[in-house]
């Protein structure tokens, strides 16, 4: 079906919330993998200089020559930034620390705001015929979160389900108005993941009911559980649809990557 909303090419999603650890990578990876399963063609931006994406996605550290900062910082084509996985119709641009430097180098960019925005939307772009750009955010909101926040259709927040979970949210949701503001103003939230669930723990269910009540249709109806499947992957460089296929993480990512399809009619 052909989407007139997005008449040039793929959504793009940033995986954001400046808090660390909530499930950022693990949700790029694995609905990523879920996407491409369900016949989408994907890129995966590694925006984090830690690069987990690219590790949890088979990239090893020396095959890493050609970076996010390369995409962002210099004028490289887009062949060789772009790297398939070993996952058909899944991409990655990988990341290393060199992207560390990158907010500092950026701050007398007239640009710097832009980079991203501008890498992705390059005619040579279109050759990879992609459905979803997914960029995985640091946990900040620093210059490197602000260019994903520009470049992005919309923005994805995984929510840990744990004590002071909605806490940074209003942060988050300031930064998103002020970039709405300032340089893309149709923004929009694509959704709110609760992630690492625990049916059993009365903790998860407040924070889902706390989710639910105060941000209602922003939250996805799909929750990821914790699962042990979902941690060991990266381990062995691969998504858990992969590593486990029939896991309950496994089933969860597919469960929001057909809510995402459907939210989308991508
Ligand atoms: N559903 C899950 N079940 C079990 N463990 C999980 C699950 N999701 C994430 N984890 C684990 O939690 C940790 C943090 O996850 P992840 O790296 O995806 O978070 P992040 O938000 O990207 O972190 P950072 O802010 O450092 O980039 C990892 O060790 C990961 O394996
Ligand atoms: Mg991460």
């Amino acid at each position: 079906m052909s989407d007139l909303s997005r008449p040039q090419g793929p959504k793009i999603i940033a995986v954001a919330n400046q808090k660390g650890g909530v499930g950022k990578t693990t949700t790029s990876i694995n609905l990523a993998a879920a996407l491409v399963e369900a016949g989408k063609r994907v890129l995966v931006v590694d925006l984090d200089p830690q690069g987990n994406a690219s590790t949890g996605l088979g990239v090893e550290s020396d095959a890493r020559e050609f970076t996010t900062y390369e995409l962002l910082l210099e004028d490289i084509s887009l062949d060789e930034v772009i790297q398939e996985t070993d996952f058909d119709g899944l991409y990655i641009v990988p990341a290393t620390i060199d992207l560390s430097s990158a907010d500092i180098e950026l701050i007398s960019n007239e640009k710097r705001s832009f980079l991203l925005h501008d890498a992705l939307r390059q005619t040579a772009m279109d050759a990879f015929a992609l459905d979803y750009i997914l960029i995985d955010c640091p946990p900040s909101l620093n210059l490197l979160t602000v260019n994903a926040m520009i470049a992005a259709h919309s923005i994805l927040v995984p929510l840990q389900s744990e004590f002071f979970a909605l806490e940074g949210l209003s942060q988050l949701m300031l930064t998103i108005r002020e970039v709405r503001q300032s340089g893309n103003k149709d923004l929009r939230i694509e959704g709110v993941v609760l992630t690492m669930y625990d049916r059993r723990n009365n903790l998860s269910q407040q924070v889902e009911n706390d989710a639910r009540s105060n941000l209602g249709d922003l939250v996805f109806k799909t929750v990821i559980p914790r699962n042990v499947r979902v941690s060991e992957a990266p381990s062995f460089a691969m998504p858990v649809l992969t590593y486990d296929t029939s896991s309950k993480g496994a089933s969860a990512y597919r469960a929001l990557a057909k809510e995402l399809i459907s939210n989308n009619s991508i």
